[in-house]
């Protein structure tokens, strides 16, 4: 599929056939689109855990279940947890990894130069600094970027997927024996799609204009009518939703798959009064 269409058909799948077994090989597509992102330094924080529903405890199912998050936990075969690990970032290995990105002459022009600067000027400060800048905004970008990439892939492979909140660490490290240096960061369901792929129409985001801006905060960066076209040809932008037969879509599925007026997964953790 062309990459406007994939990225304007994916949407969150939330209900999913609970009776087609995800292929192993399309999880490891997933995984192997992850860990080809970009990453800051190429020093590959991003790791993940593959959970199958039909190996995994109740005890697991229900620390990994999250507040809003019944109609995955209820349907789909598969679930990854996507964490960040601190301790990729730790300063002699963030200096190995940015001299190997000048070894396999990806930047720098001049290798030894290269090198030595990143020697002189990086080392004296990644070495001193290293453990706030694992847990720095930049740091978990590269989770986002991986986590992207793995949803495309699935979504090329004909399955869909569903982001969660995950749990803290003090919850589900001990159950998945994660190391201390392990920041859990989302769930991911994944799993064929039980409803259609339009799942009820695009989502809808915010205008453009609202949220970019050209130059300068404040300035918005303006829509040219005629992108807006060729990007609806090309199928990134679609009907928003909810398309006119959604509710009886919905309904259709809640049936079908016996999950009518069912409002939580038992067990499921219930949120907090700040919503975390
Ligand atoms: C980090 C993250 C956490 C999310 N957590 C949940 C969740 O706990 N439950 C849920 O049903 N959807 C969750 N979502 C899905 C969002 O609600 C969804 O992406 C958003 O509404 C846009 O819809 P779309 O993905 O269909 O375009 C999450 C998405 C992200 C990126």
């Amino acid at each position: 599929m062309e990459v406007m269409q994939v990225l304007g058909n994916r949407r969150s799948i939330r209900y999913y056939l609970p009776h087609r077994p995800v292929e192993r090989e399309k999880v490891q597509k997933m995984l192997e689109a992850a860990r080809r992102a970009s990453c800051v330094g190429n020093v590959t924080v991003a790791r993940a855990i593959v959970i199958w529903k039909d190996q995994v405890s109740d005890e697991v199912m229900k620390a990994i279940t999250p507040p809003l998050g019944y109609q995955q936990m209820n349907t789909a075969p598969c679930f990854i947890l996507w964490y960040h690990d601190k301790l990729s970032y730790e300063g002699n290995k963030w200096i190995d990894d940015l001299k190997g990105l000048a070894t396999q002459r990806r930047i720098g022009e001049n290798l030894e130069q290269t090198v030595d600067l990143i020697e002189k000027s990086l080392r004296p400060a990644f070495g001193a600094a290293w453990e706030q800048m694992a847990v720095a905004p930049l740091a978990f970008m590269d989770v986002g970027q991986v986590v992207a990439q793995a949803t495309f892939a699935a979504w090329d492979e004909g399955l869909g997927t569903c982001l969660m909140s995950s749990p803290r660490i003090e919850q589900i490290g001990p159950l998945l024996n994660l190391p201390e240096t392990a920041i859990p960061v989302c769930l991911m369901s994944v799993g064929y799609p039980a409803e259609s792929w339009e799942a009820g129409g695009q989502t809808s985001r915010p205008p453009l204009e609202e949220i970019f801006c050209e130059m300068e905060y404040g300035k918005p960066f303006k829509s040219d009518p005629a992108v807006v076209e060729e990007l609806k040809r090309d199928g990134l932008i679609q009907t928003p939703a909810p398309l006119p037969w959604r509710e009886a879509e919905l309904k259709y599925i809640a049936h079908a798959l016996n999950m009518e007026f069912q409002l939580a997964m038992p067990g499921a953790a219930t949120p907090s009064e700040d919503g975390s």
